[in-house]
């Protein structure tokens, strides 16, 4: 369409909310529109905290990476990337490692298209279009193949991601598959939604969230999201609300993290 960035890849719907434009628009980003930002600002009237905790997951993340290089880490494969905003996981990483090398995937054409401009001419840094629901197709992809050696550590990144495949899907057996392809000594990094905080506001979210996105919001438990480590030993301090995973400083822990409705956690393989 004439009034349409040049960036905006063909096909793309840009009168129809989508989850990672949604996101970005949360996150402060640039490659958002109207209806994403309709959805964005109508799902923060029923959750006024929802900027805060998309930038608390963000910042998670970069803890989660920074955590993972120290541990020795030098290979990453973040799904559900994502558009790249600030800290994104090769930057994080490659500043810890230059030799660090990623291997993103996602299902938006947006995020990929962003992803493989500001990724052009990093020879250690892909991204590969594929679903979280075909995890076979991810290992296999030629991007993972290239980048991820699976018979050395890896850091596998599952980053509220997986609260958008429904329980008929089993994301308990992706994460699983997933897992069995990693070698011993590598880590699950997850974050995940859930309604335990504060039930109401959170399934009020869900409704919004739902009759105005094309990718379903599934909203779990605790005691489902831990479901995803089995296999995986939590390091400390466990599955937290995000802020309280290894906080930079103790004031950045607000004083009732269950107000930032993702529990998020980093666990190794044995
Ligand atoms: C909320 S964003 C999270 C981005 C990033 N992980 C972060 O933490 O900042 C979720 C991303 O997952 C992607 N996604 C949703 N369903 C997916 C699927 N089935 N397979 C791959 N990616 C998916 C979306 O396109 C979106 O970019």
């Amino acid at each position: 369409m004439a009034d349409e960035p040049s960036w905006v890849p063909p096909g793309v719907d840009t009168k129809r909310a989508n989850v990672a434009r949604v996101y970005d628009y949360w996150l402060g980003g640039s490659h958002n529109f109207l209806a994403d930002q309709d959805v964005g600002r109508a799902i923060a009237a029923v959750e006024p905290n929802m900027r805060a905790i998309a930038r608390a997951n963000r910042a998670f993340l970069g803890r989660a990476v920074r955590f993972l290089a120290a541990a020795g880490v030098q290979q990453f494969l973040d799904i559900g990337s994502g558009i790249p905003t600030e800290g994104n996981v090769h930057e994080v990483a490659q500043r810890a490692d230059p030799r660090a090398r990623v291997a993103y995937v996602d299902i938006d054409p947006v995020a990929i298209a962003h992803s493989q401009a500001i990724l052009a001419g990093n020879e250690n840094a892909e991204i590969a279009e594929a679903d979280l629901r075909d995890p076979d197709k991810i290992l296999t992809h030629p991007a993972a193949e290239r980048l991820i050696d699976f018979g050395q550590p890896a850091g596998l990144l599952l980053v509220v991601v997986l609260h958008f495949i429904a329980d008929t899907d089993d994301p308990w057996r992706l994460v699983a598959t997933l897992r069995d392809a990693l070698a011993p000594g590598s880590y699950l990094a997850l974050g995940h939604a859930t309604y335990e905080g504060k039930p109401a506001v959170a399934r009020a979210t869900e409704k919004v969230y739902n009759r105005s996105v094309s990718t379903e919001l599934h909203l779990r438990s605790r005691a489902e999201i831990l479901r995803f480590f089995d296999g995986f030993e939590l390091v400390d301090p466990g599955l937290v609300y995000a802020p309280m995973w290894r906080p930079d400083v103790p004031a950045d822990v607000p004083s009732d993290p269950s107000q930032f409705g993702c529990l998020v956690g980093v666990a190794r393989k044995p």
